[in-house]
């Protein structure tokens, strides 16, 4: 008598940037090809993927933690393996199995779709596998994906990063720029809408440079209006622009391509131009604070957000005085805010006064404060204005109990939209008006309900993807696809 073996299950958590998480997606797509099936809620998986981040030390600290965590599971599991990848794998290689043996796999950044072979060798011979390998030889995007949303997806249009940010890990990790050519992009946006994507967000470390790889410095400009040419594509977003490269191009596209929002998250960094200087980032405040004026001029309803560091070594009180005062003068409508983490390797952790912690810490309340009171006090004037929404899947816990559904603004602000008793639901992917009638510093009420409620390709594809999880023997749901033909 023949028994036929169950599937083995797998779970991916994902620490770090949307990188990050679209890696995640390639990474549950290749075990999906390779027959494992996505472990439900509350079930111990089979196989546990970390997708790590080294951005900051925190990160590295999680990591650990959660690796001795599933030690004594993994001694009441057999057959459980461990895999960890992402940006920790590739900083530390073999010393994540120095400090955590059992291990079973550590797959570099540029080396996820070796993963099943991995994990299958790492069964066969009983010993942990590593595969590291210094530079991108195949870009991701021609490996199997499994998007998490319906009716949004991730397109990378380059990965890596040539710049030299005295602080920063990332291109230690990533490696150099490598750019994708438009028309592989194109296609694969493509083919995203013809599955029911709406939304496309194109992902770089540093999306203005894209094109340097093929000598087109106005490639990120035409590769936005191209995405204006594309019918159905409702939303494009982008992330991340660097100030010293963002030029008056890209400013022109944004305003004149309908379907790109008017969003944009351009990093500061920092306020004082001794402090950027020291970063290594080649822009002063000044430069910033035109950009946002211009894109504030194309763009009247642009809402712009931003990252900063607090205590970069030999930051003063005056040069955090400048953060502020640029921060003022900017008006985010939110901003990420870290203090600054010496990562080692890099040349700011060796510079001479780092900063003392209490010193940071006092800095970063005050910002915090700051960027909360100019955010809230933005989102007060949305009270009463009415802003169209595109529902997502599952933003905010607290929803369920209040019964509202969560969105997003076309500027990108967080909307919570209440659902009256009787009143047809929106799904994920569908569109609606809504009055907002409450804000608070990080998120949008809108009490009154969705009007005008429009029934999307997008919310039909969610439909059909919940169908096909409830069926498993129905045919793959479309945003499980197994690789995309393109050049390296
Ligand atoms: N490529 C993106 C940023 C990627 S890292 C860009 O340049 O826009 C995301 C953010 O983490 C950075 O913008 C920066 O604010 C923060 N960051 C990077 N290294 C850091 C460090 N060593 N300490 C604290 N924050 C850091
Ligand atoms: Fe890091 Fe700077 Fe590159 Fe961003 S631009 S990834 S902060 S080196
Ligand atoms: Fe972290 Fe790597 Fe992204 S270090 S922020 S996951 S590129």
């Amino acid at each position: 008598m023949t028994t036929i073996a169950e599937p083995r299950s797998y779970q991916v958590i994902t620490y770090g940037c949307q990188m990050n998480v679209h890696d995640s997606e390639r990474i549950a797509g290749l075990l999906e090809a390779a027959g494992y099936v996505r472990a439900p809620e509350g079930v111990q998986a089979d196989v546990v993927v970390f997708n790590t981040c080294a951005v900051r030390e925190n990160a590295d600290n999680r990591l650990y933690g959660n690796l001795g965590h599933l030690r004594p599971v993994k001694l009441a599991h057999p057959g459980l393996q461990i895999a960890v990848g992402g940006c920790m794998a590739q900083k530390d290689k073999d010393i994540v199995l120095a400090r955590a043996p059992w291990v079973d796999v550590v797959f570099g950044t540029h080396n996820i779709g070796s993963l099943p072979v991995l994990l299958e060798r790492a069964r066969s011979l009983a010993a942990s596998q590593i595969e590291i390998e210094e530079a991108l030889t195949r870009f991701p995007s021609t490996l199997p994906t499994r998007r998490e949303a319906a009716h949004a997806g991730w397109v990378s249009i380059s990965v890596g990063c040539n710049n030299t940010c005295t602080y920063c890990i990332v291109p230690a990790l990533r490696g150099r720029e490598v750019d994708r050519r438009p028309g592989d992009v194109l296609a694969e946006i493509q083919l995203l809408v013809d599955e029911g994507v709406q939304e496309v967000t194109l992902l770089g470390q540093n999306v203005n440079t894209y094109g340097v790889e093929f000598g087109d410095r106005e490639a990120f400009s035409k590769l936005l209006r191209a995405c204006g040419r594309i019918d159905g594509l409702e939303r494009v977003r982008f992330t991340s622009p660097h100030p010293a490269a963002f030029t008056d191009d890209v400013i022109a596209a944004m305003a004149e391509t309908p379907n790109v929002m008017p969003s944009l998250h351009m990093p500061l960094q920092s306020g004082s131009d001794r402090v950027l200087s020291a970063m290594r980032r080649s822009y002063r405040a000044d430069r910033f604070l035109g950009i946002i004026e211009r894109v504030r001029a194309a763009i009247p309803d642009a809402a712009i957000t931003t990252d900063i560091i607090v205590g970069f070594p030999g930051e003063t009180e005056a040069d955090f005085a400048e953060t502020l005062r640029v921060v003022e003068a900017s008006r985010f409508a939110a901003a990420f805010t870290f203090q600054y983490s010496i990562r080692p390797g890099t040349p700011a952790a060796t510079m001479p006064d780092q900063v003392p912690k209490q010193v940071v810490q006092e800095r970063y309340e005050r910002l915090v404060d700051l960027v909360g009171e100019i955010a809230w006090a933005e989102n007060r004037t949305f009270e009463g204005r009415t802003v169209e929404v595109l529902f997502a899947a599952g933003e905010g816990r607290k929803d369920a109990a209040t019964n509202r559904l969560s969105g997003r603004a076309r500027d990108n602000r967080l909307v919570h939209v209440a659902i009256p008793e009787g009143a047809e639901r929106p799904r994920p992917g569908d569109l609606a008006d809504v009055e907002i009638t409450y804000a608070a510093p990080h998120h949008l009420n809108a009490d009154a309900g969705p009007t005008n409620l429009r029934r999307t390709r997008g919310g039909d594809a969610w439909a059909a993807q919940q169908a096909a999880a409830a069926e498993p023997d129905a045919p793959r749901p479309a945003a499980v696809r197994l690789g995309l033909p393109t050049r390296t």
